[in-house]
């Protein structure tokens, strides 16, 4: 729980009662808590909450009690969810009904806790903010991180050429165990101006023309680079700040990159019905229990050590998903 915002610190183990599901609500236990970005800027007060807060927008684990007027699950179901659900880094949580997600038989409870928000958010990435297909070029950055490997494989999958950003030389296995070549695979850490060299190395793969989108979730470090990577007309998809969130900026920069269009969309809007949450949760589940798509779980803590999970995803050390076990 977190009483006042903070930094990691700030995440206290504390006993509380089980809450008692209301109508159209579902009383879950929980096997294991996806941890995200949003946690820590929940955590921390960059996105205000009401204090004190229980942390944790996804999970996974079982249904343990029925609200009045659930009739579509039935208590033992293994289910998942993304921020449909009271705080996930609990031992029970209550969670909206219509929201909840089967999880596939064979899948475990833990990497089913990974899924839903990233798994999700690169569905609507690469089909919906922008449909990729095999004429184009992605820019992806933080390919070995949590969007950014599940979003790599989907646009490889969908037959665009990927290129590929990683922080430091030890991520780049990870990326080119996705199938992104060698060569498309660029080094962060290794260029001294990230603003110009990006877009010039981004130049070089693309016939000099720059890609046709680029996937931005690093934000504040990366947003002149993106704008500078694109083709004319193309698209920046800035959908997060892990390090930070952009500046305001003056539009008349979308004119002097050609004409660029600019988009900063959330998972919300793009599982705005019951409809399209379940046929993308259907696609992406199914695409993991087919093993068609590698969910890697970079670390997992026992829930105790909710702050040493912030620390290490704010801490650019990370690689895939982090897991919260119970
Ligand atoms: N809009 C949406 O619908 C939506 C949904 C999910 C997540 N998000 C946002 O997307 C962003 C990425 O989320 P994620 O869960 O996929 O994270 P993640 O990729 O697992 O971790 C963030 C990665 O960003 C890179 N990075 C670059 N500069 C950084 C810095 N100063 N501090 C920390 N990381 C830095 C690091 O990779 P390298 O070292 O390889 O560069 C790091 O591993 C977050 O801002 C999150 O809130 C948005």
């Amino acid at each position: 729980m977190v009483r006042r915002p903070g930094g990691p610190a700030a995440l206290r183990q504390t006993e509380i009662d089980i809450p008692e599901p209301g109508p159209g609500q579902v009383l879950v236990k929980v096997a294991a808590a996806g941890v995200n970005f949003i946690d820590t800027y929940r955590r921390s007060g960059v996105y205000r909450v009401d204090y004190p807060h229980i942390p944790g927008s996804e999970g996974a684990g079982s249904v343990a009690a029925l609200g009045e007027a659930v009739t579509d699950w039935a208590v033992g179901d293994q289910v998942a969810w993304a921020e449909s659900a009271s705080g996930s880094y609990a031992e029970y949580a209550l969670a909206d009904a219509a929201q909840l997600l089967p999880v596939p038989p064979g899948l475990t409870l833990d990497v089913a806790a990974a899924i839903p928000l990233q798994g999700l958010t690169a569905d609507y990435l690469t089909r919906s903010a922008y449909e990729l297909g095999p004429e184009d070029h992605a820019l992806i950055y933080a390919a070995a991180g949590g969007v950014g490997s599940l979003a790599t494989q989907m646009a490889l999958a969908a037959g665009a050429r990927v290129i590929a950003t990683v922080g430091s030389a030890a991520k780049i296995p990870a990326v080119a165990g996705f199938g992104v070549p060698g060569d498309d695979i660029v080094n962060l850490g290794a260029l001294t101006d990230l603003t110009t060299a990006l877009p010039a190395q981004v130049r070089e793969r693309t016939d000099g023309q720059g890609a046709h989108v680029a996937y931005d979730g690093i934000g504040r470090d990366t947003f002149a680079a993106t704008l500078a990577s694109l083709r004319r007309r193309g698209l920046a998809v800035l959908y997060g700040g892990a390090s930070g969130q952009v500046a305001p900026f003056d539009p008349q920069e979308l004119n002097a990159h050609g004409s660029l269009y600019l988009t900063r969309p959330k998972l919300a809007d793009y599982t705005a019905t019951p409809a399209e949450l379940r046929e993308r949760a259907a696609r992406v589940f199914g695409a993991v229990s087919a093993r068609r798509l590698r969910v890697s779980i970079g670390a997992r803590f026992p829930l105790a050590d909710a702050a040493r999970a912030h620390e290490t995803l704010e801490s650019r050390r990370s690689q895939g998903k982090i897991v919260l076990y119970l």
